[in-house]
């Protein structure tokens, strides 16, 4: 096996890859559609305030698994965080190893410790794992839900609950000039740290604007749905979405700002949010996200809206 080093925002890089993984998704995640080039471009390309890595291992001229990291440039000894996989047809060879070994250098070479891998939680990653000698740190749940199924009712009967006092504006794509202020503003109360995203400290317009420019390289059209207060101009929750040439979409964040909490706000914006994109895009069949199962609002706002588990995440790390 011999690992290279690969350019992830280069074309060449998701046409070599597109097959292997296509291979390992519908071994791993069955029920997805078909991968397709705009979300192995989407996983791959460096995102706004990060460096990626990507190592792949290659038997001979063909990629046999790859092993993609992102590393917060905010963040100078923080982890790289990612996920490994090894094809198919080239499991139990010693890919998994070589990969996860020239990851550890790559971070170690610029004064990084620690990586973190997400995998849906099976025996082999287990085992590969243990054998590594890394720590499961912690667990995500992806939650799936399907607009046009028995969610819809719910949906609708939600969508159809203003929160006394709000408006919502809605968006595709650029957000409106005279709300990307605000909504940088807003985006600056968001705590989680998404897996391999960069936390930019204060994002400012130009910040959104470099992630829409992000999303579009890789072939996504955001769809934002913000709330304001009925005669103000402040933007206090937003929820995202991410829809490719796919039957499935993307969630990205839902955030509402601590002092306009349990009002229902999250569930009048994601309902409309859903129900918008599902109008927008006849092909959309099916949405999914990934939780942190410690975040226990957002998987109980989920699971309300009418979202349905369908498999279980492991974080792992390992100490350069
Ligand atoms: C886990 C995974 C990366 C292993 O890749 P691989 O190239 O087959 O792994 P290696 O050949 O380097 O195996 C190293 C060791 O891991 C353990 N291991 C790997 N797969 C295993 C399996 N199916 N059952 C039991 N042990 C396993 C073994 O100890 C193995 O050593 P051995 O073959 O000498 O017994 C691969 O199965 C995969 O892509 N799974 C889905 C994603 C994932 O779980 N990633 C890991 C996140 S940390």
């Amino acid at each position: 096996m011999e690992i290279r080093s690969l350019d992830g925002d280069e074309p060449a890089t998701i046409a070599a890859l597109l097959p292997g993984f296509r291979d390992t998704m519908s071994l791993e995640l069955p029920g997805d559609p078909p991968v397709t080039e705009a979300l192995l471009a989407r996983l791959f390309q460096r995102r706004h305030g990060t460096e990626r890595i990507v190592l792949a291992a290659y038997d001979g001229g063909t990629p046999a698994g790859v092993l993609k990291l992102g590393l917060d440039l905010g963040d100078p000894s923080g982890p790289g965080h990612g996920s490994l996989w090894v094809f198919p047809a080239f499991r139990r060879r010693g890919a998994g190893r070589a990969l996860a070994a020239a990851g550890l250098a790559a971070l170690r070479e610029r004064g990084r410790d620690l990586l973190l891998a997400d995998a849906p939680r099976a025996v082999a990653g287990e085992r590969f794992a243990a054998g590594l000698g890394a720590e499961l740190i912690g667990e995500s749940v992806r939650h799936r839900l399907r607009p046009a199924g028995p969610a819809s009712a719910v949906l609708q009967a939600a969508a159809a609950r203003p929160v006394p006092g709000y408006r919502l504006v809605a968006w595709r794509g650029p957000c409106p000039d005279d709300l990307v202020e605000p909504y940088a503003r807003a985006w600056s109360g968001l705590e989680e740290r998404v897996n391999g995203q960069a936390r930019i400290r204060r994002p400012s317009a130009d910040d959104v604007r470099a992630r829409e420019a992000e999303a579009e390289r890789a072939g996504h059209l955001p769809h934002v749905v913000a709330a304001l207060p009925e005669h103000g101009t402040a933007i206090v929750g937003y929820a995202t979405l991410f829809v490719r040439d796919s039957p499935m979409a993307d969630g990205g964040e839902t955030l509402v700002l601590p002092q306009h909490r349990r009002r229902g706000l999250a569930t009048w914006l994601k309902s409309e949010l859903l129900l918008g994109a599902a109008r927008e895009n006849s092909r959309l069949a099916l949405v999914q996200v990934f939780n942190d199962t410690a975040d226990t609002a957002v998987v109980a706002l989920n699971r309300k809206l009418g979202f349905e588990a369908d498999s279980y995440w492991s974080t792992y790390a390992l100490k350069a």
